[in-house]
């Protein structure tokens, strides 16, 4: 597929040489394409550009930028470029303020989520909340000794979640679908969840597994 993925940060860079691993044409955007130059060198197959022309090129996207600035990168990718496609959402709604006891502090409420006011903004984007909840170091066909980690997933469009299961499948997941786009207010918190051990002991390593019977 041709994947267009939104951001300059780590979990944008990540996620993109995964793509380019598993086959894959992949364009990174960013406001300053520039600042990719280390990236596309160690990833030649890969292309750069602005959030527009990545958004353009994919047929599916994956926004990865800071929760405050998400709304603000989708507008300059562009409503038209999005319009019917697939948006694989890894934001969070991180607030600007420190954790408070290692709690990661959030500037959404539990009744209103960053992927609800994305949908509601871009409401002809398939949005589909992914890796949200797990650092970079796993989110690429990462090695436990228990199996497939769990990412769980949600959103209002069944054939964009189908096309997202089939990318964290090739990616060494097994996916949790829970539900539509109300879920994210159930799954970004998992993020707060996650790096708790990561401020309290400095441990970054682990993903969650859901066990069922
Ligand atoms: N780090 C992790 O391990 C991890 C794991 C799971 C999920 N997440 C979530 O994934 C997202 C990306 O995290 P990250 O650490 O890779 O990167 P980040 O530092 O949170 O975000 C970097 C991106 O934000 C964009 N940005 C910043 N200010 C902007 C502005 N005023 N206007 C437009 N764009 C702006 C930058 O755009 P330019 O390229 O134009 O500078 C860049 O692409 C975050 O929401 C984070 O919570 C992170």
């Amino acid at each position: 597929m041709k994947i267009g993925v939104l951001g300059s940060g780590d979990v944008a860079k990540t996620l993109a040489s995964g793509f380019l691993k598993h086959g894959h044409q992949v364009t990174v955007g960013s406001r300053t394409p520039e600042k990719l130059a280390d990236w596309a060198k160690a990833n030649p197959a890969g292309a750069t550009g602005t959030f527009a022309e990545a958004a353009a090129f994919g047929e599916l996207i994956v926004l990865a930028v800071k929760g405050p600035v998400a709304g603000e990168v989708l507008r300059l990718a562009g409503a038209n470029n999005l319009a019917g496609k697939t948006v694989g959402d890894a934001c969070n709604p991180i607030a600007d303020a420190p954790p408070d006891h290692g709690v990661l502090q959030f500037f959404t409420t539990h009744h209103d989520s960053l992927m609800e006011q994305l949908q509601r903004a871009f409401p002809d984007a398939h949005l589909v909340k992914v890796f949200n909840s797990v650092g970079t170091i796993s989110m690429v066909n990462p090695e436990f000794p228990d199996g497939r980690p769990t990412m769980f997933i949600c959103g209002n469009d069944a054939g964009a979640k189908k096309q997202v299961e089939g990318i964290l499948d090739q990616f060494g997941w097994e996916t949790a679908d829970m539900g539509d786009v109300v879920a994210a207010r159930a799954i970004e918190p998992l993020c707060i969840l996650w790096c708790l051990p990561g401020y309290l002991r400095n441990e970054w390593t682990h993903a969650f597994k859901l066990l069922k019977r």
